[in-house]
């Protein structure tokens, strides 16, 4: 799992703008920036990254020697290929050769991937030869390899009349999962998700497990409270991957998820509860994460969707007093609308969850700002603020525990508790929190 979740910084130029405006990260940007600077070998015309060694070697071969000696050892081979440092899953470059050197070639022909008139423009070539930003040495070094194998054998090939006569081929080589499986399986896709899902909580857990706030928890626990990796999406992604915060095997006994709900030991208390906003959202990640790395997907229609809403964690808190006892230990949810010159928003502002505190009458958590995903107010998120004004909170309550038993079922009309009106500036920070009262209904 390691090798395949190896993913190095890449996109992150590209990417960097997602972090602020929470938009996606556009394809073809990602594939115009790693076309323009990628390795050395990109920017010039292929043939002059061959070296000396290649080229003596691969003069005199024939297309069969190179076929056996360079592109059979990529079929075989248990490493993933330099795709994967883009695709997570789908894609693999040994899906393209088959065992015999003319029904790879009659294959490749046939699906337009090797162009027999010109064929050092031979897409498959294409293919290879796209890298991100930066790649790791180790990755340049396996594509470069792979280019050099696949360009070689192509152009021998080429000119070997046996296999310029071959047939049309009816064999198809290449992906077995449809374009969509292939695109949602792409990194930049996949960070995309995880800023949505993930990296917008994590303000939650930062005091204890972002480097900047937690030198106490690391000089008590050790360096790896410190998941957390500063304004960086992307290397936190890749850390929580790598080491085993996220769980593939067995998404909903990832650590990440683990450790909060306290269903094991945790340092920092309960921080979230199964079913909560931020335990969907993690699970939304974890579990698409894995089925990617597993290659559960074969077809668009099991792809999850993107949720409507999207949301960011605040640090501007709000608390109600005066909650009956009745309901302490259980999940409220309290939904903000906000008040548009004749009428309530029709969408939600703001939410948050947490569990009442029962013996103190109260219920207390910092809010997330919600949105359209594709409205205006999405790409205002990042300010973090709300406006002073009039607005109503919706209070839910999860009375009988359904959450815990199903993460994914959210609270309705029939939890819905009680109805709330007040004004408020929205003051940001613990100390200048928004209260309200329940006897204020
Ligand atoms: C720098 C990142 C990157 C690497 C490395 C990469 N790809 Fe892609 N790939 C993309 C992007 C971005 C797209 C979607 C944009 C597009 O289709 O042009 C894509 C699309 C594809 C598709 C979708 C269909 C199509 O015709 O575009 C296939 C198949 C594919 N890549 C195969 C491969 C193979 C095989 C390799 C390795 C030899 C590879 N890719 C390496 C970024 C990459
Ligand atoms: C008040 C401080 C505090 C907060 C807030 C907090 N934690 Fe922790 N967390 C700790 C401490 C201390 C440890 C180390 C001891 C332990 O492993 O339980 C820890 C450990 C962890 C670990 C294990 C890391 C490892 O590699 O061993 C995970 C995962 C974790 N926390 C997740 C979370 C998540 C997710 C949140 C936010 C929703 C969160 N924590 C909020 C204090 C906190």
């Amino acid at each position: 799992m390691k090798a395949e979740a190896n993913m190095s910084n890449l996109f992150r130029i590209v990417c960097l703008s997602m972090i602020v405006s929470l938009t996606g990260c556009d394809s073809a940007e990602v594939v115009q920036s790693s076309e323009s600077e990628s390795s050395e070998f990109m920017n010039q015309p292929a043939e002059l990254s061959r070296t000396e060694q290649q080229s003596s070697n691969s003069k005199d071969a024939s297309s069969e020697e190179i076929f056996r000696q360079r592109l059979l050892p990529i079929f075989s081979s248990p490493n993933p290929s330099s795709c994967t440092e883009c695709h997570l899953s789908s894609v693999a470059l040994k899906d393209y050769i088959r065992p015999s050197a003319a029904e790879t070639f009659s294959a490749l022909v046939t699906q337009g991937l090797v162009n027999v008139d010109d064929p050092k423009n031979s897409k498959i070539l294409t293919f290879i030869k796209r890298a991100p930003d930066n790649s790791s040495l180790v990755q340049k070094k396996v594509r470069q390899q792979e280019f050099d194998a696949f360009r070689d054998w192509i152009l021998a090939a080429v000119a070997d009349p046996n296999l310029v006569s071959t047939q049309p081929s009816k064999v198809r080589v290449g992906p077995k999962v449809s374009d969509e499986v292939i695109r949602h399986a792409r990194m930049d896709r996949v960070l995309a998700s995880f800023i949505d899902n993930v990296w917008t909580e994590v303000g939650r857990c930062a005091a204890c497990h972002s480097p900047d706030q937690n030198h106490k928890q690391v000089a008590e626990h050790g360096e790896q409270v410190s998941w957390i990796k500063l304004n960086d999406p992307i290397t936190s992604m890749k850390y929580m991957t790598d080491n085993d915060l996220i769980d593939v095997e067995n998404p909903e006994k990832s650590l990440l998820l683990l450790k909060p709900t306290m269903q094991i030991e945790h340092g920092g208390g309960k921080k979230m509860v199964i079913g909560d906003r931020t335990y969907k959202q993690f699970r939304r990640f974890i579990d698409d994460y894995a089925a990617i790395i597993k290659s559960k997907y074969t077809s668009e229609d099991q792809l999850p969707k993107p949720s409507v809403e999207v949301s960011i964690v605040t640090d501007i808190w709000m608390k109600i007093e005066n909650i009956p006892e009745q309901y302490d230990q259980q999940l409220m949810q309290v939904d903000i609308y906000q008040w548009t010159e004749d009428e309530w928003s029709e969408h939600r502002v703001a939410t948050s969850d947490r569990l009442v505190f029962g013996k103190g009458k109260l219920w207390q958590h910092s809010l997330s700002l919600t949105a359209f995903r594709e409205s205006e107010r999405a790409k205002q998120l990042h300010q973090k603020s709300l406006s002073p004004g009039r607005y109503l909170a919706k209070v839910y309550v999860d009375q009988t525990d359904k959450l815990k038993k199903e993460p994914f079922a959210s609270l309705n009309e029939n939890d819905l508790i009680t109805e709330i009106e007040f004004q408020t500036q929205w003051k940001r920070g613990y100390g200048r929190m928004t209260k309200i009262s329940w006897s204020d209904r």
